[in-house]
């Protein structure tokens, strides 16, 4: 006779129930369209990596798609009208002359923010998922099915944020992942709906996160991309020991990382001790994505930033002096209402005077909901469009003279793999080059051919382009 330990016991059940759950996705099978930023995209690739888990195939091709799942954004009105547009041409699939979709599901920031009107205006889709409640993706699919889902909407008030036990399909290149380290936000920026869509900032534990760090690693992920709405909260809804710098020692630590890079870190929460962290680190990129939105001191008071036009300065060089090399990306809000001619020269003369090496420039977009809808008097379209122009030429400016200067310049990049144009250059990036957002080093010596995706490879600054720099490999 054989006898079984509780530990056989155990795993014998969780044997049955993986099994069982693998089933629950049988003869299934999704096209997945991922929109907005990369925090959405992260969601996505939990939802992918629990459809994995239940079984259910992946198809790109919508036409052999029984589930078609669009993970939306609504963060602006183009964002709106992309989503919008996707799922009405996704929505043609539903016709049997053309496809075999059962189930098109909406989900993300628009399913949060419009789940009423979505329902009563877009009879085609059959589930709606909020921000909250895309880890249900499997049972609400399953349900949907069998005919036993009680209401289209599941959208709550969003507490959900996932942990390194979620499964998760990191559907980009091998060799890089986003890493989103709280969801939500505290802030009332007055221009910006997403704390509606996203909620209040929850962190993870620095230990949940350097536990998915280790298993991203283990799969080859060298260049880790630190996400959230505001990475300068991390961990202020936690206990004291899951603070930033603790959460970048930790990660600093795991074997495998090569790059670490941070994104969205406000300049009023950017103090010594983080620059220091940054200064002293060999694998924390010199690089910091910070968003100042503005240089006027009333406009930033009418968006409720909590700091001056000066002290953005401030942060700006001594950022620039603790770290040598420092690259630093922002964005900035242009026609943002009551901006006057006044407030505009001192965002004109912030973006000269910062010399930004990457800036994002928004034109300011009136969003239902915000408290900047309400606030008089809006900037004229013309206007604005001026003012965009003037912005984007003194940037130009700018990104010249900062090429110009990495002319001769060694840097480690970090390959991609063959340019999308030609098989005859090489495509990578420095770690002052963000994925997705910033330019590329374009390798264009023949011993290049020897290189693989992954690899980083020492490269000598010959020629700058507007926006890329060419190099030659020097080892
Ligand atoms: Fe991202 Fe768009 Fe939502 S920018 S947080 S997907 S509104």
């Amino acid at each position: 006779m054989q006898t079984f330990t509780q530990t056989d016991r155990a795993s014998a059940l969780e044997v049955l129930k993986q099994e069982r759950i693998k089933k629950l996705g049988e003869g299934q099978c999704v096209f997945f369209t991922s929109l907005g930023c990369s925090k959405n995209l992260v969601d996505s690739q939990v939802m992918l990596g629990h459809l994995g888990l239940g079984g259910f195939e992946m198809t790109d091709d919508p036409a052999m798609a029984t589930a078609i799942i669009v993970n939306t954004c609504s963060f602006i009105d183009a964002a709106k009208q992309e989503s919008i547009d996707t799922i009405l041409n996704l929505a043609d699939y539903k016709d049997p002359s053309k496809g075999k979709c059962e189930a098109l599901v909406v989900a993300g920031c628009m399913a949060q923010r419009y789940a009423y009107e979505l329902e009563k205006d877009l009879p085609e889709a059959d589930l709606i998922i909020g921000t909250g409640e895309y880890n249900k993706i499997v049972p609400l699919l399953v349900a949907l099915r069998e005919g036993k889902l009680e209401t289209k909407s599941h959208v709550e008030i969003p507490r959900f944020i996932h942990t390194e036990y979620d499964p998760r399909l990191n559907t980009g290149p091998g060799y890089m992942a986003w890493l989103k380290i709280s969801e939500g936000c505290n802030r009332n920026c007055t221009f910006c709906i997403i704390p509606t869509l996203r909620g209040k900032l929850r962190s993870r534990s620095v230990n949940s996160l350097v536990a998915e760090a280790k298993n991203l690693a283990a799969s080859g992920v060298k260049e880790f991309n630190l996400i959230s709405q505001d990475l300068s909260d991390y961990g202020v809804d936690l206990s004291e020991e899951n603070n930033i710098k603790n959460l970048l020692k930790g990660l600093e630590a795991v074997e495998g990382v090569e790059w670490i890079r941070l994104f969205y870190f406000y300049p009023d929460e950017l103090t010594d001790d983080v620059i220091e962290v940054i200064r002293e680190s060999k694998k924390i990129c010199s690089y910091l994505d910070m968003p100042v939105q503005h240089f006027s001191d009333r406009i930033l008071k009418r968006m409720n930033r909590r700091i001056t036009g000066q002290e953005i300065m401030g942060r700006v060089a001594r950022l620039r002096e603790r770290v040598p090399n420092m690259i630093i990306r922002t964005s900035i809000i242009v026609g943002f209402p009551g901006e006057t001619e006044e407030d505009f020269h001192a965002l004109l003369n912030g973006v000269r005077e910062a010399k930004f090496d990457h800036l994002g420039i928004f034109r300011y977009s009136d969003e239902e909901g915000t408290p900047a809808y309400k606030l008089l008097p809006k900037v004229d379209s013309d206007v604005i469009e001026q003012r965009f122009d003037q912005l984007h030429e003194a940037q130009r400016d700018v990104v010249r003279d900062k090429n110009t200067d990495m002319l001769g310049k060694v840097v480690r990049v970090l390959v991609e793999g063959e340019h999308p144009e030609t098989e005859l250059l090489i495509q990578g990036r420095y770690e002052g080059q963000a994925p997705d957002i910033d330019g590329h080093v374009l390798i264009n010596d023949s011993n290049s051919k020897v290189l693989s995706v992954g690899d980083f490879v020492n490269v000598k600054i010959t020629e700058v382009l507007e926006y890329d720099l060419i190099g030659e490999v020097i080892d």
